[in-house]
């Protein structure tokens, strides 16, 4: 069993504090939704999750059968190996190719500079093209993509490494509604195939009580819930988190939200 564990972090972006006392844990197979209004400190959790910000206080484990650590001790290349990341906004560069996108997934796991990349890791760079079925996007340039296929280009890069965990900031926002379901169906076959641990920031009620099983809800920097989507999506608490007023509709054992204006 894979678990991930966040123990009393704390964030500042100078003298202002982003996140406060974080204790979290989560399991494997399970989507979890990171969610709170803007500005809460989402994005800010994952990059200290990841340790691309240095929390002030507090650790964040990785256990699974066979190994525990502590993130916050390991490397850049170890932690690459562990997470796959969709970051908020992707940086999309021109002239680079979809399979050098996703190739840019694989520089951290180079064993040898000078050899280049094994056949394991061509292997695995066409595993994902035939995945997400891009293989006829090779190479064309990422920006002459859709917006729903880039993102299926981004989630390729982000699993090149058989990640135990995946980190994905957003990688909806931009979609539409048939572009979105078709990514969190993906997602979420993926993370009960290969047994990961999932923690996706999303904003779309309705998209999250289809897909997620978790939900983690945030304000100013503090956790506030963290349950399953039956116990979390009642009026009340989502009045609490986003101060707004919705009736809540159930319809084969989902519920969905309907904003009062
Ligand atoms: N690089 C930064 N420097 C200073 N403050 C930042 C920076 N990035 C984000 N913040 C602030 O930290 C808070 C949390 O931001 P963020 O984690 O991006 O929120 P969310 O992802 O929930 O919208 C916000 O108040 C934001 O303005
Ligand atoms: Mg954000």
């Amino acid at each position: 069993m894979k678990t991930l564990t966040i123990n009393n972090l704390n964030f500042n972006y100078g003298n202002k504090k982003v996140l406060k006392n974080i204790s979290l844990q989560f399991q494997e197979k399970k989507v979890i939704g990171i969610m709170g209004m803007n500005g809460c400190g989402k994005s800010t959790l994952l990059k200290n999750i990841i340790n691309f910000l240095h929390p002030i206080t507090g650790e964040v484990i990785f256990k699974s059968d066979s190994l525990e650590k502590n993130i916050i001790n390991l490397s850049p290349n170890e932690r690459a190996k562990i997470f796959g990341f969709i970051p908020q906004k992707s940086q999309l560069v021109d002239g680079f190719s979809v399979e050098e996108v996703i190739t840019m997934g694989k520089v951290s796991q180079l064993k040898n500079m000078w050899k280049g990349f094994s056949n394991q890791d061509y292997d695995d760079i066409n595993k994902q093209l035939s995945r997400f079925k891009i293989e006829k996007f090779k190479y064309t340039d990422i920006n002459k993509l859709s917006g729903g296929e880039q993102q299926r280009v981004f989630l390729a890069r982000a699993l090149v490494n058989n990640p135990d965990i995946l980190l994905l900031d957003e990688p909806t926002s931009a979609l539409d509604i048939h572009y979105s379901i078709e990514i969190m169906n993906i997602i979420k076959k993926i993370v009960k195939e290969n047994s990961l641990i999932c923690l996706i920031v999303i904003h779309d009620l309705n998209l999250a009580s289809l897909f997620c099983d978790e939900v983690v809800f945030m304000k100013n920097g503090e956790i506030f819930y963290h349950n399953d989507i039956n116990t979390l999506f009642k009026e009340d608490i989502l009045e609490e988190i986003y101060n707004f007023k919705c009736d809540i509709l159930e319809k084969n054992g989902i519920k969905y939200i309907i904003p009062k204006i």
